[in-house]
């Protein structure tokens, strides 16, 4: 079907950086048996917007429709579905919207053999900038690859990562089913799953990660897998946490269960009560194991038009039963507002997505640590502290939100292979942090960050102090000078190196797709000087 778009690539090309390419890999050869002849072009050394230039020409050439060049009614369009203004000011040289895994391949190759950078979107919700976007090189925007099925007997769903979570869980509530997966309307379906992935049901289920039960992925060679517990157990096991550096998952495969209406929202209380709210925070991260049911998130966050900070508890129960006993402490709690009912999944999301409008300055920074009430306190407390000197800057929101990593979740983890994440069930339950803030001028940038990395290093190194410190870092929530993968533990690290060096051995996901969280680093190169990397590195070659 491809062949007639052969020899139309003539007409540029010229990159000796195929030359390297080729050494190992035949990119010209694996794009020759796709009816693409890039063959018998000489190739100088240019410099990245050039070669991407050639990678985006061929593209235009071969997928008219879906190629959007760097300027343009269009290209504005898709800079603005970015949920952070740090995303949409990275400027790619042009847009690729893959419609089937054959495409995205064709593309992946294209970039390999011009040597062009290269980035993923699904739903664009990493905050900082890069992680799905790519300066001069080809952004692949996922969006048409959107397809959502069932398999015959509906115990499976195959979703396309162009998805955002409402749309799965709107059209599975049709089928009183749903899928393990985000709990906000317009995240993407790809990043949350790769990275994680916690749901509402996440203590009957595990994480969404947990419940992918084939991925269909183009590796690096340009090769189309379906990658399962049989076919490729260690590659399996690797897309299970191990974030963007495989592969281009082209579609999820994921086990279904059966939902019908839920109870769930939001109470709101004065920070008066934090005490209380802290103790029964803790209460139900023990309690968790009596009830899979459960779900909980604490915030905490400054409300700048009535000038105080707030605390938000959203509750989630997966049945539709009000007010259920798990969480009758917080329930004693007087609280100013509650928008808690019994409603569908989807509709929650959206109450939440309400809250995380785009467009904006965002950052994202975590830690995990021991449960513990005393440590909460003192995290809430370096919170306010870090907090109240910006409280007049222009449009923040800042969020520090606990929530627990429970026995269940954990217990869930080992299904299948387990996960790559490193957490035992030994370790549970754990605290998890996740710093959401929001602002709108870029000259807050330096204090926001400031804030942001004070909070996660005085609150880790009050943790060692009491030895209550735990090393594993959340990819979904973590900052662009986190060293996420080390966070798995040395094991883990190693064998997602040695997985990675068997799939991908001339490194393309770790070079030529720069963005996110990588096998070897941080995501930002260099880490501002206030901020040092508590996380360990090994070295992965050995
Ligand atoms: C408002 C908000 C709510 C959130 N709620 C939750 C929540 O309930 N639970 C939770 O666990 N996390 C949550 N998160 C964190 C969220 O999981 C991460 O931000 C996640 O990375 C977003 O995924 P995305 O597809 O939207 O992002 P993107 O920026 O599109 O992708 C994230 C990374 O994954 C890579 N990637 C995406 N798709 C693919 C693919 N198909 N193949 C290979 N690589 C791919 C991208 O290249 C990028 O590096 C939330 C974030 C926000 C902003
Ligand atoms: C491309 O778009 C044009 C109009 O926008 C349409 O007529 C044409 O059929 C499309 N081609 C393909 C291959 O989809
Ligand atoms: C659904 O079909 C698959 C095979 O296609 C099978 O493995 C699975 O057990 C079936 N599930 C149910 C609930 O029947
Ligand atoms: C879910 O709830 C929303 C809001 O009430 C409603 O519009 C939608 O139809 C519901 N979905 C199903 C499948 O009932
Ligand atoms: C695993 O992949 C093989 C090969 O494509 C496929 O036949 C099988 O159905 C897949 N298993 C699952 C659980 O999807
Ligand atoms: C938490 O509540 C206590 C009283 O129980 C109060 O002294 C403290 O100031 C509150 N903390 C914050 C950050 O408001
Ligand atoms: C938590 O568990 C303890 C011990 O089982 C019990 O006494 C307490 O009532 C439970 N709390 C809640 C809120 O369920
Ligand atoms: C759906 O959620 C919204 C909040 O986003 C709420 O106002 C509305 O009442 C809910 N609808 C139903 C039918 O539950
Ligand atoms: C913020 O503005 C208010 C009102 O002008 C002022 O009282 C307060 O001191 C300011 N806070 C800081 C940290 O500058
Ligand atoms: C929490 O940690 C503090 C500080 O180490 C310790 O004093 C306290 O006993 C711990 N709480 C529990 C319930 O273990």
């Amino acid at each position: 079907m491809l062949g007639k778009f052969g020899l139309r690539l003539a007409i540029w090309v010229f990159c000796t950086c195929v030359r390297v390419s080729v050494a190992e890999f035949d990119v010209v050869g694996a794009l020759t048996e796709k009816g693409i002849n890039v063959k018998g072009y000489s190739l100088s050394a240019l410099d990245v917007g050039s070669n991407c230039a050639f990678a985006c020409d061929s593209l235009s050439l071969l997928f008219h429709n879906s190629t959007i060049s760097h300027s343009g009614s269009a290209y504005n369009s898709f800079e603005s579905q970015y949920w952070s203004q740090q995303q949409g000011e990275v400027k790619p040289y042009c847009v690729f919207r893959p419609r089937s895994a054959e495409e995205v391949s064709i593309a992946l190759l294209l970039s390999r053999l011009a040597q062009c950078p290269f980035a993923v979107k699904s739903g664009g919700h990493v905050p900082f900038a890069g992680a799905s976007n790519v300066q001069g090189g080809v952004t692949f925007d996922m969006s048409a690859l959107n397809s959502i099925s069932l398999s015959e007997n509906k115990s499976v769903a195959s979703i396309g990562p162009g998805n955002t979570w409402f749309d799965v869980y709107s059209a599975l509530e049709q089928e009183e089913l749903t899928v393990i997966g985000g709990r906000v309307a317009a995240i993407g379906v790809g990043g949350l799953t790769l990275g994680g992935g916690i749901s509402f049901f996440s203590g009957l289920h595990g994480w969404a990660c947990d419940n992918v039960v084939n991925f269909e992925v183009v590796i690096a060679d340009g090769t189309i897998l379906d990658v399962n517990e049989s076919t490729y157990p260690d590659l399996y096991w690797a897309l299970r946490g191990g974030g963007n550096n495989f592969g281009i998952v082209t579609r999820f495969d994921l086990e279904t269960y059966h939902q019908e209406l839920m109870w769930g929202g939001d109470q709101f209380y004065l920070m008066a009560h934090n005490q209380s709210a802290i103790e029964a925070f803790i209460e139900f991260g023990y309690n968790s194991t009596l009830d899979p049911n459960a779900a909980l998130i604490v915030s905490f966050v400054y409300a700048q038009a009535q000038r105080q900070y707030l605390m938000v508890c959203s509750f989630e129960y997966a049945a539709p039963i009000e007010n259920p006993p798990i969480f009758s402490t917080f329930l004693s709690i007087p609280n100013v507002e509650d928008t808690t009912m019994i409603q569908n999944l989807s509709n929650i999301t959206l109450e939440f997505n309400a809250f995380n409008p785009s467009g904006l300055r965002q950052t994202f920074w975590t830690a995990t640590y021991k449960l513990n009430g005393t440590l909460a306190s003192f995290i809430v407390q370096t919170y306010v502290d870090e907090t109240r000197p910006l409280e007049n800057v222009t449009g923040i929101v800042p969020a520090c939100v606990l929530q627990v990593i429970t026995a269940n979740e954990i217990a869930h983890m080992m299904k299948s292979g387990g996960n790559a994440l490193g957490l035992e069930p030994s370790d549970a339950p754990l605290m998890l942090l996740e710093l959401g803030f929001t602002w709108e001028d870029v000259s807050d940038d330096d204090a926001i960050l400031k804030a942001a990395s004070n909070i996660v290093q005085k609150s880790v190194a009050q943790a060692k102090a009491w030895d209550l410190d735990f090393d594993y870092l959340y990819m979904n929530y973590a900052s662009q000078f986190q060293d996420v993968i080390p966070s798995y533990g040395k094991r883990n690290s190693k064998r997602l190196a040695s997985i990675a060096k068997k799939y991908d051995p001339q490194e393309v996901f770790q070079k030529l797709q720069p963005g996110y969280f990588k096998l070897h680093g941080a995501p930002a190169s260099t880490a501002p000087q206030y901020f040092k990397n508590p996380s360990k590195s090994y070295d992965l070659n050995q």
